[in-house]
């Protein structure tokens, strides 16, 4: 009976431990509000750093790049070479490469300078979220 007992005491432990200290140290407590903007505002299956790069890429890229980042934006045609085709590009897996032609432009790398750079305009923040979707976009045919 007394192992029982004990084997009773022993699984009580793994149980506390499993609920009492399972959040782990240093999470800070979800703002629920801010979730249920964020949940809000994120398209499809985008997180909310891609919906947010989504909506500047609209407003700023798509009339050469397209819609869909496909290169076949309605400015595409003046363009030489055209922008290239983001979801079908090996260099949308290259978050540091991407990050460097929006910020100095494609001149930055050395390629033709159709690509505008946008360090002046944009901030740091709107940067890393077009970096998000542009990766995105190249996410989707993988
Ligand atoms: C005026 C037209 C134009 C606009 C506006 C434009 N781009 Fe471009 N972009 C291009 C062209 C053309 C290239 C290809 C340049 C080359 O290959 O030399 C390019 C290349 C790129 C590349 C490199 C793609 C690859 O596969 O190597 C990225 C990333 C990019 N653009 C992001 C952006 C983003 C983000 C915006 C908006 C903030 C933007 N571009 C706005 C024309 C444009």
């Amino acid at each position: 009976m007394r192992s029982i007992g004990r084997l009773a005491a022993a699984s009580v432990v793994p149980l506390l431990l499993l609920t009492g200290c399972g959040r782990g140290p240093g999470k800070p407590p979800g703002d629920p509000l801010l979730d249920a903007i964020r949940a809000e505002e994120r398209e499809g299956d985008l997180s909310y750093a891609e919906s947010q790069g989504r909506h500047l890429f609209v407003q700023y890229c798509v009339t050469c790049h397209g819609d869909e980042g496909k290169g076949d934006g309605q400015n595409a045609s003046n363009l030489s070479p055209p922008p290239p085709d983001m979801t079908a590009s090996k260099n949308m897996q290259d978050a540091a490469y991407i990050k460097k032609v929006i910020a100095e432009g494609s001149a930055g790398m050395r390629r033709a300078p159709l690509s505008p750079p946008w360090g002046r305009t944009l901030s740091r923040q709107q940067i890393d979220d077009l970096v998000a979707y542009c990766q995105s976009l190249g996410r989707k045919r993988r």
